[in-house]
């Protein structure tokens, strides 16, 4: 079977692997903006190509491809899996009508109201030019201003972490010279990710995973596209209850339902469901129409199935006949990332690997140049370790971590005990428990 993979991260050399360990024998192609050399290896050909380029299914007629995966959002914005399904191939990833639900917020807050869909906090859409945000502002307080359009997890802002009052005014009044905008209300909590199989009708859950946006320990700093990201030996993670996940799981059963009467199309691919666990049950922070970069390296590695069994059930509609099953192992993937990141980040700066011990290495913004490898200036490897407790899994990831060498910083806090202490101490406190 010959199957392409659209993207070039950590992400998607993690897809690499899954579609490469399948008992199918795949013929792997992939097209990715810069060499990624985990993906080049596994893979029969590769284009250099932007992600959103249209060229791209010209490769893929050429190659016969029958199986198309899209990785990152930038492609499902551009509607690739639209002009995919349009040559006859199937395509693990929604059409642009359905990924709206990702590339556009004001959207995606506006249908959540519509549809009644649970977990939608206060919020207001500002058009571009309009005017009204400062007085939004001061009638809910304690915001978070997001840009209606993709911005790589990097263009929301959240009161008291980036700004006071004054400054969301500022931003906003900013933002809305060239984008539009939704100003919400901030959410207090634990935030936690679950990210499900969907073949239009169809929800297949993976556990709970939490990323790590900030880029500095003890969640300060800037935010990113993720630090790292753990996941327990059971659906749920620590700080969380039971319910927690179960409600997650309804408002994305919902959300796909919903995606299906107001577009016309049924929702195929990945949904990414973002939640805060606050005092007062979940909310959605945001929905992503792909995995996530880090947390598929999180789920990957412990499916079960063959993954392009999956793959085949989600373009076929017949994942209500497919038992799929993740071991129940723990996971904690830390990336490196170049010194500066994310604002300003070393480029072409040499990373030396020596040996990742018992981690899995997952390599994402880097390229190789005459057997060497530089950074990018974002996110630069991956490294995760898996084990039966969250903690030894850490642990495994902490060596993998030093096998890398070169201006490269990461968070050492993610997975251990001291933080997770902290986040169930956090929900503890806010629960009255
Ligand atoms: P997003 O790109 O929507 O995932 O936002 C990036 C990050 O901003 C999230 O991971 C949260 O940490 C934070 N964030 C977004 N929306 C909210 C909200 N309503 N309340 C609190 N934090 C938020
Ligand atoms: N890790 C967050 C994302 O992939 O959007």
């Amino acid at each position: 079977m010959k199957v392409l993979l659209i993207g070039g991260g950590g992400r998607e050399h993690a897809i690499a692997e899954a579609i490469t360990r399948s008992r199918k024998n795949p013929e792997l192609y992939a097209t990715m903006s810069k060499k990624n050399p985990g993906i080049a290896r596994l893979c029969k050909d590769f284009l250099l190509v932007k992600e959103t380029e249209p060229s791209i299914i010209d490769y893929a007629v050429k190659n016969k491809i029958e199986l198309a995966v899209i990785g990152p959002e930038a492609p499902l914005a551009a509607g690739i899996p639209d002009l995919l399904r349009d040559a006859g191939i199937r395509v693990v990833g929604p059409q642009k009508l359905a990924a709206q639900i990702e590339f556009d917020k004001a959207w995606m807050r506006e249908f959540m109201k519509k549809y009644r869909i649970s977990g939608c906090p206060r919020f207001k859409v500002f058009r571009r030019g309009e005017s009204g945000s400062d007085e939004f502002i001061d009638e809910i307080g304690d915001v978070v201003i997001k840009p209606a359009g993709l911005t790589g997890g990097k263009g929301v802002r959240v009161m008291g972490d980036h700004f006071d009052i004054n400054g969301a005014k500022v931003y906003a009044r900013e933002v809305l010279k060239n984008d539009d905008l939704v100003i919400e209300e901030r959410l207090i909590g634990e935030e936690f990710t679950v990210q499900a199989f969907v073949d239009g009708n169809t929800l297949i859950y993976a556990p709970s995973v939490q990323d790590h946006k900030r880029a500095y320990e003890g969640d300060k700093g800037p935010n990113t596209g993720g630090m790292g990201s753990y996941n327990d030996s059971k659906d749920i993670l620590p700080f969380m209850k039971e319910s927690d996940y179960t409600d997650a799981k309804k408002i994305m059963k919902d959300t796909v339902l919903a995606i299906k009467k107001e577009t016309g199309v049924p929702y195929q691919g990945v949904l990414y469901g973002q939640f805060m666990a606050t005092a007062n049950g979940i909310s959605v922070i945001e929905f992503n129409a792909r995995f996530g970069d880090p947390e598929a390296m999180n789920v990957l590695p412990i499916l079960e199935n063959d993954f392009l069994d999956v793959c085949a059930a989600i373009v076929g509609g017949t994942l209500d006949k497919t038992r799929v099953t993740f071991k129940k192992q723990a996971t904690v993937c830390k990336y490196a990332v170049p010194a500066g990141y994310p604002d300003n980040p070393v480029k072409d700066s040499v990373v030396e690997i020596v040996e990742v011990k018992d981690a899995l290495l997952f390599y994402s913004s880097v390229y190789e140049k005459d057997n060497k490898i530089y950074t990018t200036g974002s996110r630069a490897i991956a490294v995760l370790g898996m084990a039966d407790t969250i903690r030894e899994a850490e642990m495994k990831a902490q060596k993998g971590l030093s096998a890398l060498k070169g201006a490269l910083h990461s968070r050492h806090d993610i997975g251990t005990d001291e933080l997770i202490r902290k986040r169930i101490q956090h929900m503890k406190e806010l629960r009255a428990e």
